[in-house]
């Protein structure tokens, strides 16, 4: 405690001005504590609200994949330039430094893996007191709506919504697609509505037609997921219309791991997210980099 020795006694109250409000003002934050505003904050830049996050999470069901059979020399290279790392807390613990300084993204439910047929079982692997030791900004967890098993899933993502409120930290709700639901916009609105309405802070879903719909129901920020690899210029153009519909952010993986270039990738996607260019701006920095670092 201070001491009293020269305490001054206060003296400049400034009545005229009204006290701050927050300046913080990402849809669907209104009614919550500060600390889930706090790690909110860490995921979307306050000056535009919105987030670009590596997603590296995918070995926890197709185990190595190609760009992370060595997350160690893969990731941390570019982590630096994005707002939110996704992992799982092997990916993280082993091979990830804490001292990156970027937002958490804690995959927490997990499962099944692409050795079995059925990739739709999961559980909640990942406790709330693991998630709080790795100082997880989010925690994710997959949602299969439309599949057998819709309600184990909506229960694991309830259960962590529960968790994540009694600790003020948030969850992101991941839209699960695969062979058998349907990447319509009916669906995408059903399902990010849903996810929305059980409590889910965040959530992840992927560009369908309709979007700006897809997010004008959904009462909180959506991230885009960029799925399959695609074309570099293709993978920005989805970026660009991801934002443009009013998405707070992509979530992308293999469409920077796997780039040619990605350190020239994820420069070129935040520029995107961050600075408003435009697919072509985009694609001209991803080759003058990508130039660049091959001459390096
Ligand atoms: C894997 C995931 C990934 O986080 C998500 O799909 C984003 O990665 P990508 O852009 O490679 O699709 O949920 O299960």
């Amino acid at each position: 405690m201070a001491d009293l020795i020269g305490n001054k006694s206060a003296k400049e109250y400034f009545e005229n001005i009204p006290q701050r409000r927050s300046q913080f003002d990402l849809k669907g934050l209104d009614n919550v504590d500060w600390g889930m505003k706090d790690r909110m904050s860490k995921i979307f830049n306050p000056k535009d609200n919105r987030s670009l996050m590596l997603a590296f999470d995918h070995g926890y069901f197709m185990g190595s994949t190609q760009g992370l059979e060595r997350i160690d020399i893969q990731i941390q290279d570019i982590a630096k330039h994005v707002d939110a790392l996704m992992g799982t807390r092997g990916a993280f613990r082993t091979s990830i430094s804490p001292t990156n300084n970027k937002a958490v993204a804690l995959r927490v439910s997990s499962g099944s893996t692409m050795a079995s047929e059925d990739i739709t079982k999961e559980i909640i692997s990942v406790d709330i007191e693991d998630a709080i030791r790795m100082n997880a900004a989010c925690m994710a967890v997959q949602t299969f709506i439309g599949t057998d098993q819709e309600t184990n899933s909506l229960k694991n993502l309830s259960d962590v919504i529960n968790a994540g409120n009694r600790y003020s930290i948030p969850t992101m709700g991941v839209v699960a697609v695969g062979k058998t639901m349907e990447r319509t916009s009916r669906f995408f609105l059903l399902a990010t509505r849903v996810i929305a309405e059980l409590g889910a802070q965040i959530i992840k879903t992927y560009y369908c037609d309709d979007f700006e719909k897809v997010v004008a129901a959904c009462p909180v920020p959506i991230v885009v997921a960029g799925g399959k690899k695609l074309p570099e210029k293709e993978a920005l153009e989805l970026a660009y219309k991801s934002i443009n519909s009013g998405a707070a952010g992509v979530d992308m993986g293999r469409n920077i791991f796997q780039s040619e270039s990605p350190e020239a990738m994820v420069q070129a996607v935040a520029k995107v997210v961050h600075e408003n260019f435009s697919v072509d701006q985009a694609f001209e920095l991803y080759n003058d980099l990508k130039n660049e670092l091959t001459k390096k």
